[in-house]
């Protein structure tokens, strides 16, 4: 007997026993003289099925999840007994073909439309789904075209300020220098995020490909990913996917034979918050404290070294093989407002069925919750969604049915930020909450200027006293001094966002900063 099987070798899956479960597959085919191909594919992105164990038939890959050490042999009875005999699958982990869970169904998937399916270090899986069509566009184009092609699909920043990509890279592709550079921005340190991990661990060529295209439209030759110590597996798996697309001739000194020079490094972070923002993420690379730059000049015109610098989020550059390859408007066609195309949200928190949801702009966080979440994991109604990381408001139910797009975001005092969801149950209290992010602000804050160094030390005593019923009044007008202070007064957006959440929460949930003191401390914390 002879088949394929797929067992993902993303860190999620990993984490969850993705190898003893490999291993546990191999050992079955050989004491069972399977002849069995085993690929260690990417993830789907549905974590609570993981491991997701797939295996190729006629009518496509059929699933099975999550799945472990203890259930491979009754898995794989299942598998040689019944499905691939054309029988009733009777396993209680087999959940059909894959494409037809509504999970899956429901999403569009743009940017992660291999994700799960190849071998992530295949270049053969890689190009038999469209890989490398973009570059080979943009070999074709010149470098105003490619940019042009970038304005026209109307992509923004998916980093968190939402800056336009084409006016970006339209700036550093004008800027006169010999030395230009592409950073891509893998710090991801946002709360409730992990879609950039999951494209660098489950489609690395794809951003490898995203940033040649963004070195061809500007004239750089060096390019940086910048990628937080914390996602071990991705670096092994980014090195290696350098090496192979190297080797292939797609990086280094002639770039498909075109003669132009791009090469590619990996470099780590070590887990600092303020080095995703990109001044001081240039500080880092270059081999400084990350402390945050002052603007002008921008990164485009004075970057890394000093040169002119594409910086870019790791789903703002693999959007681009997608542009280059389908054209600036078939890419601009999805979404709402003017925020086209699509953003990979990422549920998490307390939320049954969390992973990476890719959808349009303009669905709702209501929609998110009727297709996808599967409710609560306590079983406790929602009392509140943080959506856009740890600078981004808390909503109440009464809005989840805002659109998720910028600008309807931006009218409601909120932020879409990176696309993170933190789902909160009815146990959360917002106080809390509103004191956890000037506390994060206190620690990640680089330093560098008074109304966020001082400001959010102040914000964490002022919440104390509010919560201590201590003069309660003066110091709610007190915090919102404070906030203003911050907002208006802070060199980079981590100080000025820091009181999004605080006012979202003593705005949204007043009822939890007149709580009296002992109700207040006694009740459970949930950072999400
Ligand atoms: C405190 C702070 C943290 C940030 N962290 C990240 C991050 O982890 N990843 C990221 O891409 N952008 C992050 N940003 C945004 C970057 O400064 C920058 O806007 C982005 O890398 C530009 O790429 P884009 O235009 O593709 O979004 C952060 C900004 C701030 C203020
Ligand atoms: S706002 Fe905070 S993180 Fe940003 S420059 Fe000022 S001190 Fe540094």
């Amino acid at each position: 007997m002879t088949f394929k099987m797929f067992v993902p070798r993303e860190s999620t899956a990993l984490s969850l026993g993705a190898h003893d479960v490999a291993n546990a597959i191999s050992a079955y085919a050989t004491e069972h003289t399977i002849d069995l191909t085993l690929v260690r594919n990417g993830s789907r992105g549905l974590f609570w099925l993981e491991p997701l164990v797939e295996v190729e038939t006629s009518q496509g890959r059929f699933a099975y999840g999550p799945v472990e050490e203890s259930d491979v042999a009754a898995v794989m009875q299942d598998i040689v007994d019944n499905l691939l005999n054309g029988q009733a699958q009777k396993h209680t982990l087999a959940l059909g073909l894959t494409d037809e869970l509504s999970y899956l169904k429901k999403q569009t998937r743009l940017t992660f439309a291999r994700a799960g399916i190849t071998d992530p270090l295949s270049l053969e899986d890689y190009i038999a789904m469209d890989g490398f069509s973009g570059l080979h566009k943009a070999l074709a184009y010149s470098s105003q075209e490619i940019v042009t092609t970038v304005v026209d699909s109307g992509l923004r920043g998916r980093g968190g300020a939402a800056f336009p990509t084409g006016i970006k890279w339209q700036t550093v592709h004008d800027a006169p220098s010999e030395k230009k550079y592409i950073v891509c921005n893998a710090d991801e340190g946002d709360s409730g995020t992990f879609a950039d991990k999951l494209v660098m661990e489950c489609d690395p060529f794809m951003l490898i490909e995203g940033m040649i295209i963004a070195a061809l439209a500007v004239g750089a030759d060096q390019g940086y990913i910048y990628l937080r110590s914390e996602y071990p597996v991705a670096d092994e798996i980014l090195q290696e996917a350098i090496v192979i697309a190297t080797q292939a001739g797609y990086l280094g000194n002639d770039v498909c034979g075109s003669g132009k020079t791009f090469n590619l490094e990996v470099r780590l972070g070590a887990e600092a918050y303020i080095c995703g923002e990109e001044t001081s993420l240039l500080e880092s690379l270059e081999g400084k404290r990350g402390v945050v730059r002052f603007k002008p000049p921008l990164p485009a015109i004075e970057g890394l070294f000093g040169k002119p610098t594409i910086v870019n989020n790791v789903l703002s550059l693999s959007a681009i093989p997608y542009i280059l390859s389908k054209g600036g408007q078939a890419y601009q066609q999805y979404g709402a407002n003017r925020s086209r195309g699509t953003l990979p949200f990422q549920l998490a928190g307390n939320v049954k069925q969390g992973g990476l949801i890719e959808l349009p702009f303009g669905a709702s966080l209501q929609d998110l919750l009727d297709n996808f979440s599967g409710g609560t994991q306590s079983g406790r109604p929602i009392r509140a969604i943080q959506v856009g990381g740890p600078l981004g408001a808390y909503l109440p139910p009464s809005k989840f049915t805002l659109s998720l797009d910028y600008e309807e975001f931006s009218k409601a005092s909120a932020v879409l930020g990176h696309g993170g969801i933190v789902i909160f149950d009815d146990t959360v209290n917002m106080l809390e909450q509103a004191r956890f992010s000037m506390e994060f602000c206190v620690d990640e804050s680089c330093g560098k200027c008074t109304p966020c160094r001082i400001g959010s030390t102040r914000g964490v005593e002022v919440l104390d006293r509010i919560r201590d019923d201590d003069d309660r009044a003066a110091n709610m007008v007190l915090l919102t001094d404070l906030c203003d202070t911050m907002i208006n007064g802070s060199l980079c957006a981590m100080g000025s966002m820091t009181p999004i959440p605080v006012t979202s929460a003593y705005r949204d949930f007043p009822e939890d900063f007149q709580l009296p003191a002992s109700q207040t401390v006694s009740q459970e914390t949930n950072h999400g």
